[in-house]
């Protein structure tokens, strides 16, 4: 495994992190009753030498995680978790957040989360979020509970990073989780330019998702590309979209590719992988840790998707 610091929180983070959600859930969205599978999962990513670990209230894999970790060195681990925001009517938010730090505490079997996130947060409850929830985060940071701050973007509402946008504009978040992929690279310009400068750490969602795991799902989204014009056709084959990556390089897969190409782009500290397949993790951290796609494939994939900022690729 390979290491880096996660911006200015100086936390020492490995460069593959388990992602705990998405549409695998650890495995647990198709198969509930597999929780013994979940936890092997996570205790094969800590032997790979995984350290980052990002789960969420909502997914209900926070009680994996605390099995998984059951007698690893606290220190040796990032906890990363989440609270959905509450509900406008919701008449006491601020306690909402308290109570849900406290449950994640003790589903993990932790006393402290190393990055406590809003979830999820579209551009229209960004000013909720930082007038309301924030200022509960950082009483919580200030009790040694939480120790980093972080922000979760809605990839699939918010494909052109609206909510990060703004948030960016205030040093107020440690750490924030971007939507980035081979289909929709549009942080780079607007996120990941301005992270660097103000050294906020970079977690990367949806390097994989739908679009790059399943080729009928990338076959249709590439035919309403071509269709709305928002792609050029020329040369690109329709029935094999991205088929020029694997003939141009040395990736025997997509995922392999994608999870490569977001691994490599400058601003980016961790790249999450989702999967409830084990052979998948370790070719997923095997992935993570090839050399770069060469420049003639970033070339072209820039000239077709480089300006697109309308799909997630979920
Ligand atoms: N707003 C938010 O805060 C937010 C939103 C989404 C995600 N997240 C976080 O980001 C993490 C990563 O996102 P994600 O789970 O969507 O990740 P992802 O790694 O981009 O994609 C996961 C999908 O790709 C498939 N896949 C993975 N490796 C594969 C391989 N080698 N071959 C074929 N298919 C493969 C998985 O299916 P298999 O199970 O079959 O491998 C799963 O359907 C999540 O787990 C979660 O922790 C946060």
């Amino acid at each position: 495994m390979e290491y880096t610091t996660l911006g200015k929180t100086g936390l020492k983070v490995s460069v593959a992190g388990l992602g705990c959600g998405g549409p695998s859930r650890l495995g647990m969205r198709n198969d509930p009753q597999s929780a013994n599978h979940a936890v092997g999962l996570v205790k094969q990513g800590l032997d790979l030498g995984i350290n980052f670990l990002d789960t969420a209230q909502t997914y209900g894999t926070e009680p994996i995680v605390g099995r998984a970790i059951g007698g690893v060195p606290r220190d040796r681990l990032v906890i990363s978790t989440k609270k959905t925001l509450p509900l406008e009517d919701n008449p006491d938010p601020e306690n909402e957040v308290s109570k849900g730090l406290e449950q994640s505490l003790k589903l993990l079997g932790t006393d402290y989360i190393d990055v406590y996130h809003l979830h999820g947060v579209e551009p229209k409850d960004y000013g909720f979020a930082k007038e309301r929830l924030l200022p509960v985060m950082r009483r919580l940071k200030e009790q040694g509970k939480i120790r980093f701050i972080g922000v979760t973007e809605g990839f699939v509402p918010d494909p052109s990073h609206q909510m990060l946008q703004s948030s960016l504009a205030e040093d107020v978040w440690d750490v924030v989780m971007v939507g980035f992929n081979m289909l929709n690279p549009s942080a780079r310009k607007t996120i990941l330019s301005a992270t660097m400068e103000k050294g906020v750490g970079v977690l990367n969602m949806f390097a994989v998702r739908r679009a790059l795991s399943q080729p009928r799902r990338l076959q249709s989204l590439c035919a309403e590309l071509i269709a709305s014009k928002a792609i050029d056709s020329d040369g690109l084959n329709p029935s094999d979209p991205l088929g020029f990556v694997l003939q141009m390089s040395d990736a025997a897969t997509l995922p392999e590719a994608a999870y490569r190409f977001c691994r490599h782009q400058p601003g980016i500290h961790v790249v999450l992988t989702g999967t409830g397949n084990p052979e998948h993790l370790r070719e997923n951290v095997a992935a993570i840790l090839k050399p770069a796609l060469p420049k003639a494939v970033l070339r072209k994939l820039d000239h077709l998707f480089g300006r697109l900022d309308s799909l997630s690729g979920n």
